[in-house]
């Protein structure tokens, strides 16, 4: 932490200590978000301000925004008006920042239709968030700390994760490919690579801590630049593994055209890195591939699975697909059905093309809504007639489960996740316990999650 930081974390600490003052973070958006609001909550609980989940009763409320999709502005709009009406009864503090604050014509919005919030922060700025809360809290000022700049990687911000066995470290910031859809890299900047270094102490910290698993997280994992002996993704996850304690390691997400063999290696050599990958897809059409700058063709993202399904032994994917991109075919669509029922992912995220203004796509020439949808529709129940195919093969198998917690169904059950992520629901005996890796065999197969029993 800087000493900036830590001065005004003080001063408002000073403020507000004995006032039992609430702070709640509402997350929009993707793992890298809730990532940097647990970064958040980690300034905002060293200021003194203590958690609450309903934020009707919170003195000082932060949306994390997202922007990656349209309909994420409507409902931010929305819930600042219930803040609206939340403030005309108590001094709560309404402060907002993420993705979308760095969209342009955000700000002049804002002050336009919502001049009451408090605090604007930006993608690059979330480190001051300390200082412009002391403006709003002591000065009453309106604060905007948002600028246009890359950021420097801002190290040791204190943090309070949410959960206690698995833990997210973000790894590499921004992104460099301007996929033709996409809105992150104008909102997140250039890729920068955390320091190798540092990395590798947050995970150790995480062992020291109790934490089992852990998912490393950037726009881009696999174009990640190191330094000295770790130099690139693969070396970063061999040095990883190499962390006693952590048992599990998952990565979002990579590109396909930066998958090296390599990465692949590590993966296969390495029992601790969880044996599902994602792998987004967007398209399985080379033609719209081309368009949406993705780089890489049909064939080439079949012949990356396959050369992964050869090296790596029971290996499963899942995969982000957009369907309705502009100027997207009927048959081309077809082509994502086929790379669908080839690779037969164990999940698949579906996205309805949202335009993006400033985006390269969003000057193209847009397909009708209502086919979007029945593209949707189509891909979906692709998917879903795949599913139960798909959970059945772990019937009879013994698969291994970090526990997460009670069932919400039936408290008696223990709830987990297989190294490839499927929910498992089994009846614990005496000697198992949150946090713990345990095996168990399989008896059942549901649409949404398994059921097992313990082995040991
Ligand atoms: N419209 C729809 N989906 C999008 N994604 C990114 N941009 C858009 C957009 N404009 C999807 C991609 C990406 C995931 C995180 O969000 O599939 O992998
Ligand atoms: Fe967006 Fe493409 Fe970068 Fe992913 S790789 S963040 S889809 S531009």
């Amino acid at each position: 932490m800087q000493e900036n930081q830590e001065k005004f974390i003080d001063l408002i600490n000073k403020k507000i200590s004995g006032k039992n003052l609430k702070y709640s973070i509402l997350t929009m958006g993707c793992q890298l978000n809730e990532n940097d609001s647990e970064k958040i909550a980690g300034m905002l609980e060293k200021m003194g301000y203590s958690e609450i989940s309903d934020y009707k009763n919170a003195d000082l409320v932060i949306f994390n925004t997202c922007c990656v999709r349209e309909n994420a502005e409507e409902r931010l709009f929305g819930k600042i008006g219930e803040i609206k009406k939340l403030k005309e009864s108590r001094d709560t503090i309404l402060a907002i920042g993420g993705c979308m604050m760095q969209e342009k014509g955000m700000l002049q919005k804002i002050k336009k239709s919502y001049s009451f919030v408090d605090v604007i922060f930006g993608t690059h700025t979330m480190q001051n968030l300390p200082e412009d809360i002391y403006k709003s809290l002591i000065n009453k000022e309106k604060v905007k700390d948002v600028i246009d700049i890359d950021g420097e990687i801002y190290e040791g911000l204190p943090i309070k994760r949410n959960d206690k066995f698995k833990a997210s470290v973000t790894i590499m910031y921004g992104c460099n490919n301007f996929c033709t859809y996409c809105i992150v890299p104008y909102v997140r900047g250039r890729e920068r690579s955390r320091k190798p270094e540092k990395i590798l102490e947050e995970v150790k910290q995480l062992a020291e801590e109790g934490y089992k698993e852990i998912t490393l997280l950037g726009q881009n994992v696999n174009s990640y630049v190191g330094n000295g002996e770790i130099k690139n993704f693969a070396d970063l996850l061999n040095e990883v593994c190499r962390i006693d304690g952590i048992e599990r390691i998952r990565f979002i997400s990579p590109h396909p055209k930066d998958f090296t063999d390599d990465v692949i290696d590590a993966i296969a050599n390495n029992e601790k890195i969880c044996k599902i990958i994602h792998l987004p897809l967007q398209s399985g059409n080379s033609k719209v591939l081309k368009s949406m700058n993705r780089k890489y063709t049909k064939e080439q993202y079949l012949n990356l699975v396959n050369k992964m399904q050869e090296k790596i032994p029971g290996v499963v994917l899942s995969t982000d697909i957009i369907v309705g991109f502009p100027e997207e075919t009927d048959e081309e669509f077809e082509d994502t059905l086929d790379v669908v029922r080839k690779v037969n992912f164990e999940q698949i995220f579906m996205f309805i093309y949202s335009i993006r203004e400033g985006t390269v796509a969003s000057e193209m020439e847009q397909i009708p809504e209502d086919k979007k949808h029945e593209r949707f529709e189509k891909l979906k129940k692709l998917y879903e007639s795949r599913v139960d195919e798909n959970n059945e093969k772990y019937l009879n198998t013994v698969q291994k489960l970090l526990i997460e917690g009670t069932s919400k169904n039936n408290h008696e059950m223990f709830e987990g996740r297989t190294d490839t992520n499927k929910v498992v629901i089994f009846k614990p005996n005496e000697e198992n316990q949150i946090g713990d890796i345990v095996s168990v065999k399989i008896t059942e197969a549901h649409k949404w999650y398994l059921k097992g029993e313990i082995v040991k």
